[in-house]
């Protein structure tokens, strides 16, 4: 038994030497076969198992594996080393330029959404006129969406706005309007402002139909404001979107928050007022609802209606871009396709 350790012994360190000398990964792979592969010389070592006196095997078993993970982990240190030197070596001999370009991969270029191209013109026509822009949140109260619009709680005009209702009692607002309180009670009158957003309504979707979309509502108030002030802002901004002199004309419309109210539509651009399918041969197409602001909207926001008058009107963005661009159906707006988005450019 003794004989047999100490000849143990000596395979150790005699592969340990090889290992520390050996100069690359072949070697120590070499290395590795000739003393702990299936012919190895230290797997050899326990087939001598049967010269051993019985009462003995499991010792010389144990010191057998206790060589063999010796060996295995100098051949894991000594792999460590070769690859550190490599590395280094590499960093010493190679010159590394960080400021080299990457790959020239074809970035792709995004595009505007259409009602924000839409929605950024109406801001830029607006502020050259010398109105504010302002911004209010999505989720209101049921008093600044209705209440202080002069739409009391039973008042049937609720029923033309299908609302979603929040948990708290909230709801998210259903129309623009639901600012115009808001922006009479932070900046007073005189006042002129435009508010765009996203509004709610509990609806199913079609083509031209959405529970989500976007409108502007516009708001000027001053003394002796009339409807005549109206149209010609109106023109101003319309001319101004579809870049010619447009012709527009006032029916009657009803909405609880301005007296008069009206329905404004323009002169149909498809046929110039003769009459085609677009216009359904009525020569008129109706853009956007107006009016004369309430004098309870008025006393809503703190301004007294002896004082002060005012015209608001609710423009839809999504209805405009979809004039605008010829779009058939509303649904592709809050779609996502981005396939969809790509043919519109950047807002001019
Ligand atoms: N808020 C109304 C709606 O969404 C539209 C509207 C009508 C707004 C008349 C106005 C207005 O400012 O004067 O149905």
């Amino acid at each position: 038994m003794d004989s047999i350790l100490n000849e143990l012994d000596a395979l150790v360190v005699q592969a340990l030497e090889e290992i520390g000398s050996a100069g690359d990964e072949n070697s120590l792979r070499e290395l590795e076969v000739k003393y702990l592969g299936k012919k190895g010389s230290l797997t050899a070592m326990l087939r001598s198992m049967g010269k051993i006196p019985k009462d003995q095997r499991p010792v010389f078993g144990k010191k057998v594996n206790e060589a063999k993970a010796k060996v295995a982990d100098a051949l894991q240190v000594r792999r460590t080393e070769l690859k550190d030197a490599d590395i280094r070596r590499e960093l010493e001999d190679e010159e590394f330029d960080p400021t080299l370009p990457g790959l020239e991969l074809p970035s792709r270029r995004g595009s505007f959404h259409p009602v924000s191209i839409v929605q950024a013109e109406v801001e830029r026509i607006f502020e050259q006129m010398g109105f504010r822009i302002l911004d209010y949140g999505e989720a209101e109260s049921d008093w600044y969406n209705f209440e202080a619009l002069n739409i009391p709680k039973d008042h049937p005009a609720r029923d033309m706005q299908d609302t979603i209702w929040l948990k708290d009692g909230g709801l998210l607002r259903t129309h623009t309007s639901a600012g115009q309180v808001r922006a009479m009670q932070e900046y007073g009158a005189p006042l002129r402002a435009v508010f765009p957003g996203k509004v709610y309504r509990y609806e199913r979707t079609d083509a031209s139909h959405e529970h989500t979309f976007h409108q502007v509502e516009g708001l000027m108030i001053d003394r002796n404001i009339s409807t005549a002030n109206l149209i010609a802002v109106m023109k101003e901004l319309l001319s101004a979107i579809f870049g010619y002199e447009v012709t527009v004309r006032l029916r009657p419309g009803y909405f609880p928050f301005v007296e008069p109210g009206f329905e404004l539509d323009i002169q149909c651009m498809a046929c110039g007022g003769e009459g085609c399918p677009v216009c359904k041969y009525s020569g008129w197409v109706e853009l956007l609802p107006c009016g004369l602001v309430h004098p309870n909207v008025l006393r809503s926001g703190g301004l007294d209606p002896e004082e002060w008058t005012g015209w608001a009107f609710g423009l839809g963005l999504s209805r405009l871009a979809m004039m605008k661009y010829k779009i058939t159906h509303i649904t592709h707006f809050m779609g996502g396709d981005l396939r969809f988005f790509a043919q519109f450019g950047e807002p001019v």
